[in-house]
């Protein structure tokens, strides 16, 4: 007689561990064995649907929530840096123009912290870098490169020359001519309203930023004029005439921004905080 139920001799009635139903009670008991009685709760959920879909929503939300309602304090996502100023009056209106033409289908404004990018465009983005975009302009598809720092990388004359024509300074290049711009002269005429619609939606802007808006925009095209007010409104803005023409057009405006983009933050002394 073997206790193996492998082997041949095995006879499951000689073992202890085994019943059948012949050895149960004429009536079968309804009911769990003791041992599983503890987990009924559990098995009634899961036999039921809607009991089940609502116990799930129920613990999916709590994880939604642990992980999302943080991000409502944004305070806590954008780290402090310094040299982040909302945008000056030519510089928004420069960024309308971009938002405008559509440049975001062709050029995100996000360096991602991977060695490639990081390489050909510099420090990856910072949350803050972006805050006072709205909406922002991150973009997922790269025809041309990503603008996050061009600022400064090319002459204005360059920027005059690709804008105008692309393929003449890139004769590879897919960009399409917006030539247009430079006919079209900005006086700055709505340039507070449109500010005063961004501080609804929480960029700082003072009541004397939107007061002095017009003359503002004005200014940043004239080295020649009073220009400390906007500096002090506006630290590090570029004051020049960007395209070389007497009257400010959209090539103005947009090649300030340009050249702003990716400059505010000083990387050299910058220090990422890795607990973020
Ligand atoms: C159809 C896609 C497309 C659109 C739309 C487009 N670009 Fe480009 N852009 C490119 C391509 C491709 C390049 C790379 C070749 C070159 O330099 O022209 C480029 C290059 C650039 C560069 C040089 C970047 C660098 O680091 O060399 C700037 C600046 C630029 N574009 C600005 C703009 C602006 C501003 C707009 C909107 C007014 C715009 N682009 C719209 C495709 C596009």
């Amino acid at each position: 007689m073997s206790k193996d139920p492998r082997s041949p001799d095995y006879d499951p009635a000689d073992d202890p561990k085994v019943s059948t139903a012949s050895d149960m009670p004429e009536e079968l008991p309804n009911e769990l064995p003791p041992e599983t009685e503890t987990i009924t709760f559990h098995q009634r959920l899961e036999r039921n649907a809607t009991l089940l879909f609502i116990g799930a929503l129920l613990v999916v939300s709590v994880g939604g929530v642990v992980e999302i309602a943080p991000l409502f304090w944004l305070e806590n996502t954008i780290e402090d840096v310094e040299g982040m100023r909302p945008y000056s009056p030519l510089e928004l209106a420069g960024r309308d123009i971009y938002v405008r033409e559509g440049c975001y289908l062709c050029h995100s404004q996000m360096i991602r912290p991977m060695r490639d990018e990081v390489e050909r465009y510099g420090h990856y983005s910072l949350a803050a870098e972006s805050m006072y975009d709205h909406p922002f302009q991150w973009g997922s598809k790269r025809t041309g490169p990503d603008l996050a720092r061009v600022g400064g990388r090319y002459s204005d004359e360059w920027h005059v020359d690709h804008l105008t024509d692309p393929q003449s300074v890139v004769p590879e290049s897919v960009m399409p001519k917006y030539a247009f711009l430079s006919d079209v002269r900005l006086t700055g005429e709505h340039i507070a309203e449109t500010m005063a619609t961004h501080r609804m939606v929480g960029v700082p802007y003072t009541d004397e930023m939107i007061e002095v808006a017009q003359a503002d925009f004005q200014v940043q095209t004239d080295p020649w004029g009073d220009i400390d007010g906007l500096l002090e409104r506006y630290p590090g803005a570029q004051v020049r005439n960007f395209d070389g023409l007497e009257p400010v057009t959209e090539m103005d405006a947009l090649i300030a921004y340009l050249q702003m983009m990716g400059t505010l933050v000083d990387f050299s002394t910058f220090t990422p905080d890795a607990s973020r």
